[in-house]
């Protein structure tokens, strides 16, 4: 069954509730054959995207599985459950209406001659928006939220786009309008006028200093002349990247739940998390869409327009995650085919349907002995804030900040990576040529290590200077644990270079997982109006001079120099 058709499939059954009222048909189909696409409950209220374990799992069949068979009885079981649900449903509708369910069953499977034929690939989705109706088939596939659009299948997208106002802009607007093929009646443009629920009305206060990308869901960077300031960027101006509402967490129920093949299950309590040895790493989160804006400049790409604030250092303390992994029996050099194990992260935060964030890694980081993720519930020796994931999140050091789930409640070894639209669509870095029409999310694998990148956080640009000495600061990153070998400015657009001083350093470890600071005195008079800066990390590796060639619709992994122009006086 394809995706799309047990989506739909499972709108069907909702149609079948004696409850519910769309005010569009959705026409459904039923489908045979393997699915590609499974959500299970978790936590009771939330659906997660993972792979269904049990300690009963034993290597063999996770041998098998990642062949992906496995995957595929897993969508028959699926689909055959949910015929078995909806058979269940029809059961009690007839009961209601009077009608044997035998004659139901019947129904569907004849062909009735005074209908139309169609194929499932004409099987519409139909949403509404305002005063419009649009037909919105063929923009699924593309749609970077995947599956999620459907929750708005037969229904206004309006409830959903208060989850996620990120929608709510002119470019998404003049998609939707491309599928427009009706208007809706006076009658309910009126009903869906009344107030919404606000799924953001617990969120935590933040500081006023933090420059809002998102209200809802919060989304907000340090503004960069503060970064400069400390090695350690403060708790309540550390930028915040949020999907989803901000969970409510009672810490004495809270229960980090560990499963997958080839481990004991095991469900700890934070006290248990504090009983193991206590580690500390001084480590630089970086959102994968750090300097989005800079990228923009170049060519306009979808996203939060974040300058380059949505990055920050911290000392994360809590309990080794090797070491919590190792207690369950999870022992990485065990597993015969490492590349083909992924170790799953979920968050408390989930939306109206129940799914929850998501991420994966690879298992193979597990077999390097330098790596050093940490389950932290310390963030510069305080307890770490709400926003920022309390009361335990995984720190994933030199990956992309986007796999660092915050609110963890489960760590699932399996065989295969989340399947959460942040790991299979989201954060995936395309060709220059690809955009948001002709984009195969499957093209890419999802971003992990991040490229070496640095940024000018003394100085804006445009900003007014005096001619003369001037004082830049700023910062320089590179993933993957490799260090910065050096930092340069140029102020005459790459003729000349002059290295900065490295200000501030992690105390030696085996890798690099923090950012350095960096200061140059620069002589600037009239003619010098654009600075550069590049930084070079001990890969070697150097930024490229300009985003033209590296640019994607997603404006991700912004790597290019950060050039500013100074207004010299
Ligand atoms: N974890 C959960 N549960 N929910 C989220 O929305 N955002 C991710 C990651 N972990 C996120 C999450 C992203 S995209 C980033 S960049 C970092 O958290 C941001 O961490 P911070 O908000 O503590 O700075």
């Amino acid at each position: 069954m394809s995706r799309k058709s047990i989506l739909a499939f499972n709108k069907s059954l909702v149609r079948l509730l004696p409850s519910s009222s769309h005010p569009i048909p959705i026409w459904t189909v039923l489908l045979s054959g393997p699915s590609t696409f499974r959500v299970h409950e978790s936590h009771s209220h939330r659906k997660c995207y993972s792979q269904n374990h049990s300690s009963k799992f034993n290597y063999s069949s996770e041998h098998e599985n990642a062949s992906g068979e496995s995957w595929n009885k897993s969508g028959i079981f699926g689909a055959f459950t949910g015929l078995t649900l909806a058979a269940y449903v029809a059961w009690r509708k007839s009961e209601q209406n009077g009608v044997h369910a035998a004659t139901v069953r019947m129904e569907s499977e004849e062909i009735k001659k005074d209908l139309p034929t169609y194929k499932s690939s004409e099987v519409a989705i139909w949403v509404t928006f305002k005063r419009g109706v649009y037909d919105v088939t063929e923009f699924v596939e593309k749609h970077p939220g995947g599956s999620r659009i459907m929750m708005a299948a037969g229904a206004s997208l309006e409830p959903f786009w208060e989850l996620y106002p990120v929608h709510q802009r002119p470019d998404v607007f003049q998609i939707l309008a491309k599928y427009r093929i009706g208007n809706l009646s006076e009658e309910d443009v009126l009903e869906q006028q009344q107030p919404a629920e606000d799924h953001f009305k617990n969120e935590p206060k933040r500081h006023p200093v933090l420059k809002q990308r998102s209200l809802k869901p919060f989304n907000g960077e340090t503004p960069p002349s503060i970064l400069a300031e400390q090695f350690y960027t403060p708790n309540d101006v550390f930028y915040v990247r949020n999907h989803l509402p901000v969970p409510q967490v009672d810490v004495k129920s809270y229960c980090l739940e560990i499963e997958g093949i080839s481990i004991k299950s095991s469900s700890l309590r934070l006290d248990d998390v504090k009983k193991f040895p206590k580690v500390t790493i001084a480590a630089t989160i970086q959102c994968g869409g750090n300097r989005r804006s800079d990228m923009s400049k170049a060519k306009p790409s979808a996203g939060l327009a974040w300058s380059g604030g949505a990055i920050g250092n911290a000392k994360w303390t809590g309990a080794s995650l090797k070491d919590i992994l190792k207690k369950a029996g999870f022992d990485p050099k065990k597993y015969p085919h490492p590349e083909k194990v992924h170790v799953q992260f979920e968050g408390l935060d989930s939306d109206q349907s129940g799914e929850c964030y998501g991420a994966s890694i690879p298992l193979t980081y597990f077999l390097d002995e330098n790596f050093e993720p940490v389950l932290a519930y310390e963030m510069n020796d305080k307890s770490i804030p709400i926003d920022h994931g309390f009361p335990l999140r995984v720190i994933l050091p030199g990956i992309v900040g986007a796999r660092s789930v915050k609110w963890l409640s489960r760590i699932i070894i399996s065989n295969q990576e989340s399947q959460s639209l942040w790991q299979q669509r989201d954060y995936k870095v395309f060709s220059p040529s690809v955009t948001m029409e002709s984009v195969d999310f499957n093209s890419a694998p999802a971003i992990m290590d991040t490229p070496v990148t640095s940024y000018i956080c003394s100085h804006e640009d445009g900003q007014v200077v005096a001619q003369g000495n001037i004082k830049m600061q700023g910062y320089a990153f590179s993933g993957g644990g490799r260090g910065i070998v050096r930092v340069e400015i140029s102020k005459n657009r790459g003729n000349t270079w002059e290295v900065a001083t490295i200000k501030h350093k992690a105390p030696s470890a085996a890798r690099n997982w923090a950012w350095v600071m960096w200061e140059a005195e620069v002589a600037v008079n009239k003619q010098d109006k654009e600075i550069w800066v590049k930084a070079v990390d001990t890969g070697y590796n150097q930024q490229p001079e300009d985003f033209k060639n590296v640019w994607n619709y997603r404006g991700l992994v912004s790597t290019a120099y950060h050039k500013i122009t100074l207004n010299v006086k």
